[in-house]
């Protein structure tokens, strides 16, 4: 029997579903051949897919300038609702030139194929230092986030956006559960509080450390791992989460966990990503939200814990969801036992930490990570298949 439960209000307090009815469908596609198009990068589909889908609720297209600029200096939309990274629409000028004001844009995905809608609003041009600095904190093009903003086209495109159809992940359809599923998913199951996790990394067991300590206050488990855009050197979606689907075969009881698809692209904004993260899998249903050391971060731009910091920017409650902060975890050889500073007496040369040199030359030359860093089960496939990439790169971000 579902146990009646208050669920978490979606961020703004309802739940967008921008999914054209079937006869809006048709309608788009009797007109698809006559109006302007715009081939959308990976980046933007996946943005196009989470405005649709509800994810970024309260967003119902990509931002206009005032959303935009509030959102780059103030972590807000101009309404005042918390909002920590820009979703805009990047175009060349050449591109936008021709565009009208109040006109409906043909949106096509990365292979040419008709997927959405855009009634344009507004087109505008942007400081790009200024939204590396205030986003990224850097104007280093070496961070990959800063990057994308540097390499973009100069006119962000604004309005409303209609997706044409909701079409399964290619990789992984049985994975692919949209807030709105989520939700009845947790409904169903009885679960009042909900702990999301966010992830772009092999799971390891200081995860599994920190997810558990969270679901031992919690009723489930949310593993919600991203598999939208990533930079090159990150461990491909697919091997990440087959990691997974091992774990919870053997480590996890299968009634307080679901495993869905976080289909958001990557950002590496560390602290504001962590606020972002936060509110995306509030609209998915999620209570409670998981942030450990350098959340979503890159290289050594942030601080450890500047991604737990930037929550007290917030007035309790104004986010809605509850950050649960984690310090950082390793294994530690005196309690025998996965820790942190907080529950172990440990001296530094009793905790286990692997850099992600150290477990990429070993999974490179086919050898497992140990069991302290990782459960055999996993090690032993990571080190499979990584051996099989032969040269491909584990992120320096995969370390305990
Ligand atoms: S992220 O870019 O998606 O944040 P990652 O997959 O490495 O990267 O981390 C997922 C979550 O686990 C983040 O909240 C991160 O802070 C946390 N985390 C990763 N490793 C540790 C660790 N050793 N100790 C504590 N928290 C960790």
């Amino acid at each position: 029997m579902v146990r009646s439960s208050k669920a978490i209000a979606p961020h703004g307090g309802h739940l967008v579903n921008r999914l054209v009815s079937e006869a809006q469908r048709q309608e788009f596609l009797s007109k698809a051949e006559f109006l302007p198009r715009v081939q959308l990068t990976e980046r933007s589909l996946s943005d196009l897919e989470l405005i649709a889908i509800g994810g970024f609720s309260p967003l119902t297209g990509f931002m206009n300038q005032e959303d935009y600029e509030s959102v780059v200096m103030n972590m807000r939309l101009a309404n005042g609702l918390p909002w920590a990274i820009p979703i805009t629409l990047p175009v060349d000028e050449a591109i936008a030139a021709p565009l009208q004001i109040g006109s409906l844009v043909r949106l096509d995905d990365p292979n040419g194929l008709f997927i959405g809608v855009l009634e344009l609003s507004q087109k505008y041009t942007y400081d790009k230092l200024k939204e590396a600095l205030h986003v990224y904190r850097t104007n280093e093009d070496r961070h990959p986030g800063v990057k994308v903003v540097y390499t973009q086209g100069n006119t962000y495109l604004a309005g409303d956006i209609w997706l044409l159809e909701r079409r399964p992940h290619p990789n992984f359809p049985t994975y692919q559960i949209d807030p709105a599923e989520s939700r009845e998913l947790f409904a169903e199951k009885g679960w009042r509080t909900i702990v999301g996790f966010q992830t772009r990394n092999p799971i390891h067991r200081a995860h599994e450390y920190i997810q558990k300590c969270a679901l031992e206050i919690v009723d489930g488990l949310f593993l919600h791992p991203l598999v939208g855009a990533t930079k090159s050197d990150d461990v491909p979606a697919d091997v990440r989460m087959r990691c997974y689907e091992i774990m919870l075969e053997h480590y996890y009881p299968q009634d307080r966990v679901i495993l869905a698809i976080n289909p958001a692209a990557m950002r590496y904004a560390g602290p504001r990503e962590a606020i972002f993260h936060a509110i995306l899998r509030k609209n998915y249903g999620c209570t409670h939200f998981i942030v450990g050391r350098d959340h979503a971060g890159v290289g050594d731009y942030y601080g450890t814990y500047d991604a737990q910091y930037i929550f007290d920017e917030f007035e309790p409650g104004e986010l809605g969801i509850t950050p649960l902060m984690f310090e950082h975890a390793f294994y530690c050889t005196r309690t025998k036992g996965m820790a942190t500073t907080k529950t172990s007496p440990s001296l530094p040369e009793e905790r286990i930490h692997l850099s992600g040199t150290k477990v990429r030359e070993m999974l490179r030359r086919g050898e497992c990570p140990p069991p302290e860093f990782s459960r055999p089960e996993v090690a032993a496939e990571l080190a499979k298949v990584m051996h099989q990439m032969a040269m491909a790169e584990v992120p320096a971000e995969f370390q305990i």
